[in-house]
């Protein structure tokens, strides 16, 4: 067992989103100017990142960062952000959930042409939605992503100016990721062909915001707002908050009708939640940890309860975030499409080379065969702009897959293995042998990816997109 020191968190490396508290510091990401508020620049580049204590790791980071500050939005209000392609191999940049225009979504070849190195690509769209999202490249991504090009998008309530600071003393954004690392802080290997054909590769290097078991320092006696993020390219976590109540106050971004209990909660590739807790007096610890199968489990992180200055008001229960505005999709009209998830282990074409690109998984008998400028296979589903949808899915594996669908959010109306109080999402983990039913209004025009976001399954064959013309 690998026994990792634990650190504090700097004050001023990951807490820039701390709202109402003394510990407000500024983004550092770089704005254009004073006067665009949402300008961005992110720059792809190589960067030595210091994951393991006395090692480096050879990462690739947005502005050479690993976690890079996040992106901070409102919704609303138009943001850009210009894209540098530092790399030595062409790049997109991908708005995971954000509903955009097709052109923005960074998908190569489906909605643009992939930034080559030294390449600069500027996105600009204006989020219609509120909460917790993340981006990451949608090229070559088992080792963009798993070498650290993975960050977080945080679009601020329209009406933030009188819902966070107002209710929420502090609000904390947590990536979750492990990463792949000898001991020495070199890569081993991200993926591999056996566990590509089942549950992916895993890493042996768990970190939150890059750090092993940090200790963060939050406010006592005051409502804190827990963004958690997925951003692996492989793992389901099992969150757990130990021996303090917590409660879920919106999923991928959705925030939900009542604020939900927490009990255990598993967070898929991709996917994000909002927990809300309330802090003890000064001095408490909450721990946080995943729980592995049902016994193990292994802490993430610790909150260390500090008095700290806030005006945020103590409500009795966690302050509900308002409503994105989605639109209902009309069950009663709705077309049922099926969507079936299989494994296909014996499919091994070979491209003009000779190279073989094992394919294990398939969508309705269709492995996806990769794209190219003048090769783009045909869309999984057409669907009529303006109408509704429900997608019933099938996954027939003995493996759990997050499915991912871009442009859209979907509802999450029924399953065979679970009761499910209907919510949005744009991912959904789906368990072995379940059927899952979804809907949605197909309102956003353009080529959709639609696949599992488990980065070895989708690079296997579990994708596809789907068409809304
Ligand atoms: Cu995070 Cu194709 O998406
Ligand atoms: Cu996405
Ligand atoms: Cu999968």
């Amino acid at each position: 067992m690998i026994v990792s020191r634990r650190h504090f968190l700097q004050k001023t490396l990951y807490t820039g989103l701390l709202i109402g508290s003394s510990l407000s510091v500024s983004l550092n990401v770089a704005r254009a100017d004073k006067n665009k508020p949402y300008h961005y620049t992110l720059t792809l580049e190589p960067a030595d990142f210091p994951l393991i204590p006395g090692t480096t790791t050879p990462g690739l980071g947005f502005n050479g960062q690993y976690p890079v500050t996040p992106i901070k939005a409102k919704q609303g209000q138009q943001l850009t952000i210009r894209v540098i392609n530092k790399l030595n191999q062409p790049t997109t940049v991908h708005w995971h959930g954000i509903r955009l225009p097709i052109a923005m979504d960074g998908v190569p070849f489906l909605s643009q042409k992939p930034i080559m190195p030294g390449e600069t690509f500027v996105y600009q769209f204006t989020p219609p939605d509120a909460g917790t999202f993340w981006f990451h490249p949608h090229v070559n991504s088992v080792e963009q992503l798993g070498r650290g090009l993975v960050g977080l998008l945080i679009v601020e309530e329209a009406d933030s100016d009188s819902f966070s600071p107002a209710q929420y003393a502090a609000d904390i954004p947590l990536m979750l990721k492990n990463w792949h690392l000898n001991k020495d802080g070199s890569f081993k290997p991200l993926m591999k062909l056996r566990n590509a054909a089942r549950m992916g590769t895993s890493g042996r290097h768990q970190t939150v915001n890059g750090i092993a078991k940090p200790v963060i320092e939050v406010p006592a006696n005051g409502w804190v707002r827990l963004r958690f993020a997925n951003v692996d390219n492989t793992l389901v976590y099992r969150l757990k908050i130990k021996d303090h109540p917590a409660y879920i106050i919106s999923i991928d971004a959705n925030p939900l009708d009542q604020p939900r209990p927490l009990d255990s909660y598993s967070i898929g590739v991709g996917m994000r939640v909002d927990i809300a807790i309330k802090t003890p007096q000064a001095g408490s610890e909450i721990v946080i940890e995943t729980l592995i199968g049902k016994r193990k489990h292994q802490e993430l992180l610790r909150l260390k309860t500090l008095d700290m200055p806030s005006t945020a008001a103590v409500s009795a229960g966690p302050p509900l975030p308002s409503k994105n505005p989605l639109s209902e999709p009309d069950l009663s009209s709705a077309e049922v499409k099926r969507f079936v998830f299989e494994w296909e282990g014996a499919i091994t074409p070979a491209d003009g080379e000779g190279n073989t690109t094992p394919k294990f998984w398939a969508i309705n008998r269709i492995p996806w065969a990769g794209m190219s400028a003048g090769q783009i296979p045909e869309p999984l589903a057409e669907l009529s702009l303006g109408k509704s949808y429900i997608f019933d899915l099938k996954n027939n594996t003995p493996h759990r897959h997050p499915i991912h669908i871009h442009g859209i959010m979907f509802k999450v109306l029924r399953s065979n293995q679970k009761k499910i109080e209907p919510f949005f999402t744009d991912t959904v983990l789906m368990e072995k042998n379940e059927r899952v039913q979804i809907a949605f209004v197909a309102d956003n025009p353009g080529r959709w990816m639609y696949h599992c976001h488990v980065i070895e399954h989708m690079k296997t064959g579990l994708m596809g997109y789907i068409r809304i013309s």
